[in-house]
């Protein structure tokens, strides 16, 4: 079973109804010509080599040779499913995004989870961050939200990812060890890069093996910028609230189902979703006016910190339903592609270090991952919204173009034309938002981007008895595997600026000297000054 939400249909599901390849009982080849033998290869004679000229023993097979494309280079197993998402109440005071202008007005979606560190292949239930992608098939185009279920990350500035994901991948010699992190290069990078401080403290807590999908919060990290019809923005930080409540597994429990059922979260959703039991999320967002955005004792454009709800509530705006599984993993969930930098009029990006080099890495991977510059025309990633450029041809190519592909263009041909001048958001045409950009070209971090410890505890200090139990023993089981004494001895002198107890705990579980309590109280100690020269010398 698919699970399809009986009865409803929308505009995605509509169009992709066009797509859907029913099976039928006569086989062809991919020329439609009716195959009589499927079983034996032409052969000269009884026991004789197998002929060339056999075109349907070489379509089968070249196929079949074909058939896998690379996984994603992070992210690679996840599941997906399609729903919708509607708004509570008009939000036009803040955006012109045209799926966020009216209560109830549904908009088709498509959200994939996935974990981030293992193979298309491994557990569910690791401890890893989970993607939590939405993509909004708007009447202005495609809107994706590609966020995480923590509200953080582990670095500030996207130059860091190739080393991070290096870092957490598996060792590069044997390919050891999958699914959890606790190696010896992981904890290296994270002690060397202090700014990962607060994510680790995520990551090590229970929100790191969720227990369901369904049970798990989302969010966009990145602050975002809305935009009005009379083009005022506003600072803008998403969330995601799952309806069920958060919900996460133990470590035992986790390590079991990995055992037991490697698809423990994908198995759980497909079948909530084919039983009718449809999960639900609420949109929330925390709205900072421009006036506001140095308000803060840390940097909003840093994405190594949350916007505290005491400071700014989270307002929800909407809510979202998944209510269909998809017909074909591979042509849906496998093949669909969320980029940071498919946005619509109304909502737009800020300077997040993050962010801007997010927008530069998803396309460019995904023009190898799926083939060339045609994957947005696949069912799965095809916007309901019209399309209409002068792109022409590449691999892959779908559509039988007409026309002249070139502006300007006096001599007519079909050959689409730009809004022009005039044209504005209100009238559902991207136009950027205008700010001054203005600086030396420098590469340096902004002083407001240093403090990496201060909500590192916040967290921790919000945390009850238990939870810190479960943050102690996660940071003990992953370091105690850490086989270089000074990579834990590194990370417990990080941990000390969060926290003397915790570091103390840690130590004491993993055979390292606990460390005196830092001068200052801890989390606002400026970083240790750990350059690779001294380290090298050291
Ligand atoms: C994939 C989230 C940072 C590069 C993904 C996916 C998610 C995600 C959810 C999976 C999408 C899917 O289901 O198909 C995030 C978040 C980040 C972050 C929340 C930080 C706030 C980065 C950075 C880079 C990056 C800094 C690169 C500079 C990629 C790439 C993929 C990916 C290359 C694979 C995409 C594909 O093959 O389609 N990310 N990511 N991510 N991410 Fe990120």
């Amino acid at each position: 079973t698919t699970g399809s939400g009986a009865g409803r249909e929308d505009e995605k599901d509509r169009q992709l109804e066009e797509f859907r390849d029913p099976p039928k009982p006569s086989l062809t080849t991919d020329q439609g010509v009716r195959v009589d033998d499927t079983d034996n290869a032409l052969r000269a004679g009884d026991r004789g080599p197998t002929l060339l000229e056999d075109f349907h023993f070489r379509e089968k097979v070249t196929h079949f040779d074909h058939e896998r494309i690379p996984e994603r280079v992070v992210h690679a197993r996840g599941s997906g499913a399609y729903g919708f998402f509607e708004p509570y109440a008009s939000l036009a005071e803040y955006t012109c995004a045209d799926f966020l202008q009216e209560a109830g007005r549904r908009t088709p979606v498509f959200v994939r989870f996935s974990t981030v560190q293992g193979p298309r292949g491994s557990a569910d239930t690791v401890r890893d961050v989970r993607g939590f992608a939405t993509k909004f098939y708007t009447r202005h185009g495609n809107y994706d939200l590609v966020g995480n279920n923590f509200p953080v990350f582990f670095i500030q500035d996207a130059i860091k990812f190739p080393d991070f994901v290096h870092a957490v991948k598996m060792e590069p010699q044997n390919e050891m060890p999958t699914g959890a992190s606790a190696h010896d290069t992981f904890w290296d990078f994270c002690g060397l890069q202090p700014e990962t401080t607060h994510m680790l403290m995520w990551l090590m807590s229970d929100r790191a093996i969720p227990r369901s999908f369904r049970m798990m919060q989302g969010f966009g990290v990145h602050t975002f910028r809305f935009v009005n019809a009379e083009g005022r923005g506003t600072l803008v930080k998403f969330h995601w609230k799952p309806r069920l409540g958060v919900a996460s597994l133990v470590w035992d429990e986790a390590q079991i189902a990995a055992g037991r059922d490697p698809d423990f979260n994908r198995r759980d959703l497909w079948e909530a979703i084919a039983a009718g039991d449809y999960p639900e999320w609420e949109l929330g967002v925390q709205l900072v006016p421009e006036e506001d955005e140095f308000a803060f004792d840390f940097d909003l454009l840093d994405s190594t910190k949350i916007i505290p709800e005491e400071q700014v509530p989270v307002r929800p705006i909407g809510r979202m339903v998944l209510d269909r599984n998809p017909q074909n993993f591979f042509a849906e969930t496998e093949q669909v592609a969320f980029h940071t930098a498919n946005i619509v009029p109304g909502i737009d990006f800020t300077n997040d270090p993050l962010l801007q080099g997010r927008n530069f890495s998803y396309l460019d991977t995904q023009l190898i991952r799926l083939g060339g510059p045609n994957f947005s025309q696949l069912p799965v990633n095809r916007p309901v919204a019209e399309v209409s450029s002068n792109h022409r041809d590449g691999y892959g190519q779908q559509v039988i173009q007409s026309g002249t592909s070139y502006f300007p263009n006096s001599l007519g041909g079909g050959c689409p034309a730009h809004a022009g001048a005039g044209a504005d958001l209100a009238a559902g045409v991207f136009t950027h938002y205008q700010r001054r950009v203005d600086g030396d070209a420098i590469r340096r971090r902004s002083d407001s981007f240093q403090d990496h410890y201060s909500q590192a505890t916040l967290f921790w200090n919000s945390m009850s008895d238990w939870e810190r139990q479960h943050i102690v023993a996660a940071f003990r089981f992953e370091l105690g595997k850490v086989e270089n004494v000074p990579v834990r001895e590194r990370m417990v002198e990080n941990l000390n600026h969060v926290d003397h107890g915790l570091a103390t705990a840690v130590a004491e579980g993993i055979g390292v000297t606990p460390p005196a309590k830092p001068a200052g109280g801890g989390h606002n100690a400026a970083s240790p000054a750990l350059s690779q020269a001294n380290l090298l010398a050291g």
